[in-house]
C-alpha cells in the first residue's frame, strides 16, 4: 500500500511554534507508523510564501519579500529535524516547479470554462487572506483575528465553485471517511446547505504583486489560497512525475479547523474542475490553547518549542503532544501538563519498567534473555492473544488518526507489565530452585513486552524506540511488529544493556521560578568567581571570530567527551575537536550555524589536530551552542 500525508504549508509571517509543531509531528508519526506496517510512504511539508500578509510582514521588516521568505522558511527547515521530523520533501511556493504547476492548473481550469472575469466588493481580512460575509463576522470583527475587515471592491477573475456544489455534497455523503472526525464533516455539510459563492482567484498587481502571475493575464496574480493548495500535487511532480500516480490516490491532508473550508470545499472542487481525482481523506484537528485563547502569533501567546525541547527533550514533547490532544478537539497547553505527562508516563511508568526489568535480568539471569522461556511464552495462547489485540487496536487507532488512543493502549500495556513485576516478585522467585523456571517466564515476558513497546512507541518517540531496541541487541534500523522476528532477535544470547534512565524526572516550577531539570550529565565547571579582568578593545580585536556551519560531526573513538567536527568557514573547511559529546547527538549538530574562534593556535587532542574552537554557553547543567539569529553564510565575520 502507499501512503501520502501532508501538513499545511505554513505562512512565513511567523516562526514555527507549538501549533505548527503539533500538525507536523502528527504527520511524521503517521508516516513512521505507515512505514512500520510496510507502506510505501511519503510525507510533505513546506512554506506558503505569497500573499498580502507576507508582503506586509516583509515591508514591516524593511526587506524585500524574497529575502524575508528565504529567512523565515529556513527557520521551519531548521526546526523540524530538531523534533525528529523526517519529511520526504519540503515545498516552497516561490519555487519554479510550483509556479509552473500553478500556471498549468489555472490554464486547465480556465479551459474547462470555470474561470470568468467580473467585479466583486466585499469585506476582506488580510490575516486570513479571504473575504468574509457579514454573517461570518463576530461583532463586525474577523472571528480569528478579532480585527475589522477592510471593504475591497475590484475587478478580478472568479472560479465557478457554485457549479460543483451538488457534486461535492454527493461526494462527501458517498465517502463517509472523506472528512474526519465526523463533527467537521457535518460542519462542511451544513455550510454547503447554503448556496456556494464563486471564488475570487486573482489579485490586481496594482494592489499586490507578490504572487504567481495569472498565465492568461499578467496584470493579475493568483489568489494565495488557490496557489497554495496546488502545492500538494506540485510536490508529486504533477502532471508528469511518476510520484503523482503512485502517491496521489492515497493522499491524506492534516490541518487544524482554521483552514477547514479551503481544504474541504475549495480544494476538492478545484481538483474536480481540473479533471483530477480528489484526495482520499482530510483529517482535521482542534487548537492548542493557552489560557482559553487559540495559540497564535497574532494573539502573542505562542510557546517556544526550542525552550521546551531543551527542558524535556524532543521525544517527550512529541509524546506529550500526541498523547494529550484528542485529535479533533481543542487542548489546553501548560508546562505543568507537559511535566505531569513526562514524569508520570515516561519517567515513572515507562522508565521504571525498563530499569527494573533490565536490572533484574542482569541480577538473576546474567543479562541474557532466556531463549527457552521466550519460545514457551510465544506458544502461550493467552499471551499471544494479548499482544495481537494490543497491536490490532494500536493499528486501528493509528489508521483512524487517533494517536492519543493508540498511545493509551500502549501505556495500558506498560502498566500491565509493571503490575506483573509487582505480583510475580521476581526477586522472590529467584530465591528458590523450583521457582526459577517461573522467573525465566516472567523475565522473558517483560523483555519481549518491552521490545513490542519499543516498536509501538517508535512512530511517536523514535529516539526512545530505537535506543530501546539497541539496548535489547535488536537492530533499531529494522523495527518491526512481526512478533516471531522479535523473538528470534531476542534469543541470540546477547547481553541486554541497562543504560542510563531514558527520562529523568523534571522538577515543578516553584512560585513561578523555573527550577532546571536535573542535569543529564555532569555540569561543566562554573567560571571562577568575581568579574574577569578588564581588557581593551585592541585585545578583543585580536580574536578572529567567524560564523561557521557544521558539515559533519562524529564521536572521537575512545573519548567520552570529544566530538570531531568538520566546520565550513566559507572559503575553507576546518577540523575542530570539541569537548561537547555529553550534551549533543552528532546528528543534531549537522547543519547548525555557530561561532568559531578561527585564529586559535592548533592543538592536538586524542591524536587529532583541532584548528579552532566553537563557542558555547554553559548553565543549568548543560551547554548551548551559540547560533546567529539569522542564518548568515559561513565565513561571515563576528565583531
Ligand atoms: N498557509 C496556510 C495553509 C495553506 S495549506 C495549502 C496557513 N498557514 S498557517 O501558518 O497559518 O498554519 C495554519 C496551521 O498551523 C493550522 O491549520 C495548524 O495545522 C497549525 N496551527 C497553527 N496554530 C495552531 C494552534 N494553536 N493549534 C493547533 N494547530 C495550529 O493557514
Amino acid at each position: 500500500m502507499t501512503y501520502y500525508v501532508t501538513t499545511p504549508i505554513y505562512y512565513v509571517n511567523a516562526k514555527p511554534h507549538l501549533g505548527h509543531a503539533y500538525t507536523t509531528i502528527v504527520c511524521d508519526s503517521l508516516t513512521r507508523f505507515h512505514r512500520l506496517i510496510g507502506d510505501d510512504s511519503f510525507m510533505l511539508t513546506g512554506t506558503d510564501e505569497h500573499g498580502d500578509k507576507i508582503a506586509e510582514a516583509a515591508a514591516r521588516e524593511g526587506c524585500s519579500p524574497q529575502v524575508y521568505v528565504n529567512y523565515i522558511s529556513s527557520s521551519f527547515q531548521f526546526a523540524w529535524p530538531k523534533f525528529s521530523v523526517q519529511y520526504d520533501d519540503f515545498i516552497r511556493t516561490t519555487e519554479e516547479r510550483h509556479k509552473t504547476a500553478v500556471s498549468r492548473f489555472m490554464n486547465l481550469v480556465s479551459e474547462r470554462g470555470d474561470i470568468y472575469f467580473g467585479e466583486y466588493g466585499g469585506l476582506y481580512c488580510v490575516g486570513c487572506e479571504r473575504f468574509y460575509t457579514e454573517k461570518e463576522l463576530e461583532n463586525g470583527l474577523c472571528p480569528d483575528h478579532k480585527t475589522p475587515p477592510k471593504y475591497i471592491a475590484e475587478k478580478n477573475y472568479f472560479f465557478r465553485m457554485g457549479k460543483y456544489q451538488d457534486w461535492l455534497i454527493d461526494h462527501i455523503k458517498k465517502n463517509p471517511d472523506f472528512i474526519q472526525p465526523e463533527r467537521y464533516k457535518n460542519e462542511v455539510l451544513s455550510f454547503l446547505s447554503e448556496p456556494l459563492e464563486d471564488l475570487c482567484v486573482s489579485r490586481p498587481k496594482s494592489r499586490l504583486s507578490w504572487g504567481i502571475d495569472i498565465p492568461f493575464d499578467h496584470n493579475f496574480v493568483t489568489y494565495v489560497w488557490f496557489d497554495a493548495l496546488i502545492n500538494y500535487i506540485t510536490a508529486l511532480g504533477w502532471p508528469d512525475g511518476e510520484k503523482f500516480p503512485r502517491y496521489w490516490p492515497s493522499a491524506e491532508h492534516v490541518v487544524a479547523k482554521d483552514i477547514l473550508k479551503p481544504h474541504a470545499i475549495f480544494w476538492p472542487i478545484m481538483l474536480h474542475s481540473a479533471g483530477l481525482p480528489v484526495y482520499k481523506r482530510l483529517n482535521v484537528h482542534g487548537y492548542w490553547r493557552m489560557e482559553e485563547s487559540k495559540m497564535s502569533k497574532s494573539v502573542g501567546n505562542v510557546v517556544d518549542i526550542f525552550t521546551l525541547r531543551e527542558e524535556f527533550g524532543s521525544d517527550a514533547i512529541r509524546y506529550f503532544l500526541m498523547r494529550e490532544m484528542n485529535f479533533g478537539l481543542d487542548s489546553e497547553f501548560s508546562r505543568e501538563r507537559v511535566l505531569e505527562r513526562h514524569n508520570a508516563d515516561l519517567a515513572n511508568d515507562f522508565g521504571n519498567l525498563w530499569q527494573r526489568s533490565a536490572t533484574m535480568l542482569h541480577k538473576y539471569l546474567g543479562g541474557v534473555v532466556p531463549a527457552t522461556a521466550l519460545r514457551e511464552i510465544a506458544a502461550d495462547p493467552a499471551w499471544s492473544a494479548q499482544l495481537s489485540s494490543l497491536i490490532g487496536e494500536y493499528k486501528e487507532n493509528f489508521l483512524r488518526v487517533r494517536p492519543q488512543e493508540a498511545l493509551k493502549k500502549v501505556w495500558e500495556f506498560v502498566g500491565s507489565l509493571n503490575k506483573l513485576i509487582d505480583s510475580e516478585a521476581p526477586w522472590a522467585l529467584a530465591r528458590a530452585e523450583e521457582t526459577r523456571p517461573r522467573l525465566q517466564i516472567v523475565m522473558a515476558t517483560l523483555i519481549k513486552g518491552l521490545a513490542v513497546i519499543g516498536a509501538l512507541a517508535s512512530p511517536v518517540a523514535p529516539r526512545t524506540g530505537a535506543e530501546l531496541w539497541r539496548r535489547l541487541g535488536l537492530d533499531p534500523g529494522r523495527i518491526t511488529l512481526d512478533l516471531a522476528e522479535i523473538d528470534a532477535g531476542l534469543s541470540r544470547g546477547q547481553v541486554v544493556e541497562v543504560g542510563d534512565p531514558f527520562f529523568l524526572r523534571a522538577e515543578r516550577e516553584d512560585k513561578g521560578k523555573k527550577t532546571p531539570a536535573p542535569p543529564k550529565a555532569k555540569a561543566p565547571q562554573a567560571p571562577p568567581e568575581g568579574p574577569a579582568p578588564e581588557i581593551d578593545f585592541a585585545e578583543f580585536k585580536r580574536l578572529d571570530l567567524k560564523i561557521g556551519e557544521i558539515l559533519e560531526a562524529e564521536p572521537v573513538p575512545k573519548s567520552d567527551k570529544l566530538l570531531k567536527l568538520k566546520v565550513s568557514l566559507g572559503a575553507e573547511e576546518r577540523t575542530i575537536v570539541a569537548g561537547i559529546k555529553k550534551y549533543f547527538e552528532p546528528a543534531e549538530l549537522v547543519g547548525q550555524r555557530l561561532l568559531v574562534v578561527a585564529n586559535l593556535a592548533p592543538r592536538e587532542l586524542m591524536g587529532l589536530k583541532s584548528h579552532g574552537m566553537v563557542l558555547c554557553a554553559s548553565g543549568e547543567g548543560t551547554l548551548a551552542i551559540l547560533n546567529p539569529s539569522r542564518p548568515l553564510p559561513p565565513g561571515s565575520p563576528v565583531s
